[in-house]
């Protein structure tokens, strides 16, 4: 135990999955995964306050709802925090949000991840990065990344990391179409149109090396080459018009878009921020989406940005 704190400020990162490999079931009912996670510039920010018990406000960026019980990832990141130190404490839990909710984007397992991170300090528990990490994996897949940020390579259910050799920096047009997908649903499709099609699953998916290459050598058009969701049909199958948004993104000059993790978010590549919002502003005028962000990638990880 170190000693306990008043007050912890503490930012996540959103992602996106520049390749999304889906493999065969495990017994857990979670398919493995081969994939490349890059953290963007939109940040959960929570303040967690030494409190008697146990409460959460939410602040947004973005529209959408999201559960304030205990369905929600910041509660249960807490509640498991609580009960595997064996502790009587509470806290107040305050989360601003930048990532388009239920979006494919992460933005729950950010605000786990941030949770985790700050009452670790304001608990004073003192696990430290790899039992945190540990910890989120239990809640959910994505969650050990929003802790680690900048670019990773995921492998087993997307929980085994590994940092990835970046130089310079990508933007991205985050095209928010409106609704919202249910990752197990997608999941579901995915083995559904896999069954129908005849695709055999392998155990472990392999990714394309060339995006490796692409991201240590700053190649902004092998990377739009190597772009790749496998959940992306399962997504257009499900949302009505995703398709269509990629489609547009490409025919207004984006060099690559695809669908962010489960969707509906469409993450579109772009050369610089001009570009962006030209094509942010198409997107708008023919009704195809509902908000649109610029972000940049990659961004660090889960990070205290203030503590008394
Ligand atoms: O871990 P997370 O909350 O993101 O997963 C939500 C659901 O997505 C899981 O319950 C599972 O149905 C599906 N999933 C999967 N394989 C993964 C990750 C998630 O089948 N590797």
């Amino acid at each position: 135990m170190v000693p306990a704190l008043e007050r912890v400020v503490v930012r996540a990162p959103g992602k996106i999955n520049l390749s999304l490999m889906v493999g065969d079931v495990d017994a857990r009912g979670y398919h493995s995964l081969a994939t490349v996670f890059q953290a963007v510039d939109l940040y959960e920010t929570v303040t967690a306050t030494r409190a008697r018990t146990l409460s959460l406000e939410v602040t947004s960026e973005v529209p959408g709802d999201l559960p304030l019980d205990g369905r929600n990832l910041a509660l249960q990141a807490a509640e498991l925090l609580r009960a595997e130190c064996a502790l009587d404490v509470g806290a107040a839990l305050h989360i601003h949000k930048q990532v388009p909710i239920a979006g494919g984007m992460g933005g729950g397992s950010a605000d786990a991840a941030a949770t985790l991170v700050a009452l670790d300090r304001l608990w004073g528990t003192g696990l430290g990065n790899e039992q945190l990490r540990e910890l989120g994996a239990r809640l959910g897949a994505d969650i050990p990344f929003a802790m680690l940020g900048h670019t990773a390579l995921g492998r087993g259910n997307g929980t085994d990391l590994t940092t990835v050799l970046t130089h310079g920096e990508w933007t991205w047009l985050l095209a928010v179409p409106g609704g919202h997908l249910s990752t197990p649903e997608v999941f579901q499709k995915f083995d559904e149109i896999s069954l129908a099609t005849g695709r055999v699953l392998p155990e472990q998916p392999e990714l394309d090396e060339r995006q490796l290459q692409a991201l240590s050598g700053a190649n902004l058009e092998l990377l739009a080459d190597t772009l790749h969701n496998d959940l992306q049909v399962a997504a257009f199958a499900l949302h009505p018009g995703l398709e269509l948004v990629v489609e547009s993104a490409e025919r207004l000059g984006a060099p690559a878009a695809l669908v962010s993790g489960s969707g509906p978010t469409i993450a579109v590549l772009v050369e610089d921020e001009v570009q962006a919002r030209s094509i942010a502003a198409g997107l708008m005028r023919d009704g195809l989406v509902e908000n649109c962000l610029v972000a940049r990638g990659s961004a660090p990880g889960a990070s205290v940005l203030e503590e008394s």
